[in-house]
């Protein structure tokens, strides 16, 4: 009897934690993130000098909480996507973004983005951030050409969602096992995989053809060693010639 009502407890508890939870995830509300989004402006420098597209303009310029007509409905922002009343999209590419995006930065309190595109723009030879992890529900992420360097954050494992990953022409440096760290958790999902001119200073790892729906694998100029593996595209679950490989 007492162990009937101490399991019914901690079922009551678990639920209450669980209620607890959704709560805090849906209290995000779109006037938060409007604000959130203004803080990252609020953060960054425009610099005409980061950006190399010809059509590059500064996105974030217009962006304004209390403009008359957009009144702060940041969904209508320049670069910015909305669904079911949440951001879920934000392209700032070739946008003249410049400077450094700490871990805190209030973007990845954004939990609900599913793409985010930085591409060519100039993140001042800073790490990629590790607060990328807390943005579990991302699907594309481009942070090509964007001046990033260094190691790839272990955080890349919390993205189990990922389908395009493109963090090519960056002076970054991967090891066999920040490869492992980087696809492990989402190889189910992930398609593409550009990482064109990134330092993969060692051998590709085999338990690279556990990607199985891989389409895109981009690896031109990586300075990897040895041969590319044989499990390569063995495993996969669309045929070869949807394949594409740049070595
Ligand atoms: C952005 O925030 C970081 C950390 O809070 C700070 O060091 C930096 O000076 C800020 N940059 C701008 C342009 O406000
Ligand atoms: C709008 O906000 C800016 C700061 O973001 C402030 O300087 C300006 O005074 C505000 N304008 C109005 C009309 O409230
Ligand atoms: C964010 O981190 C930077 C440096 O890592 C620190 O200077 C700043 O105070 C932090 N800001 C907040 C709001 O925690
Ligand atoms: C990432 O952005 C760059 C620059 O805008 C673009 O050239 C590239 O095709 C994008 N990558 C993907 C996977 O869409
Ligand atoms: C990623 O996968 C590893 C091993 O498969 C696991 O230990 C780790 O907890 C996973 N990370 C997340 C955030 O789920
Ligand atoms: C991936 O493949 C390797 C060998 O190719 C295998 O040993 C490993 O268990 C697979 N799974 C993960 C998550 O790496």
């Amino acid at each position: 009897m007492a162990k009937t009502v101490q399991v019914f407890i901690l079922i009551l508890v678990l639920h209450v934690f669980e209620a607890a939870l959704a709560n805090k995830l849906s209290s995000l509300s779109l006037a938060d993130e409007c604000s959130l989004l203004f803080q990252f402006k609020q953060n960054m420098s425009i610099n005409k000098d980061a950006s190399f597209d010809p059509r590059a303009y500064p996105k974030v310029a217009s962006w304004n909480l209390n403009g008359s007509d957009d009144a702060g409905n940041c969904c209508l922002w320049d670069g910015v996507g909305c669904r079911f009343g949440h951001v879920i999209g934000l392209d700032l590419s070739s946008s003249f973004l410049y400077g450094t995006i700490s871990s805190n930065n209030s973007l990845f309190d954004l939990i609900h983005l599913r793409t985010l595109n930085l591409a060519d723009n100039d993140f001042d030879s800073s790490q990629i951030p590790s607060g990328i992890g807390q943005l579990s529900q991302l699907a594309n992420l481009n942070l090509s050409f964007s001046a990033f360097s260094g190691e790839v954050p272990k955080q890349f494992s919390q993205l189990k969602n990922l389908v395009s990953l493109d963090l090519s022409r960056n002076r970054l440096k991967m090891q066999s096992s920040d490869f492992q760290n980087l696809v492990q958790n989402s190889s189910e999902t992930l398609r593409e995989l550009f990482l064109s001119e990134v330092n993969i200073d060692s051998e590709l790892p085999a338990s690279i053809g556990n990607l199985t729906h891989l389409n895109i694998l981009a690896l031109r100029e990586c300075a990897f060693t040895g041969a590319l593996p044989a499990s390569i595209g063995t495993r996969s679950t669309r045929p070869l010639s949807r394949s594409t490989l740049f070595a």
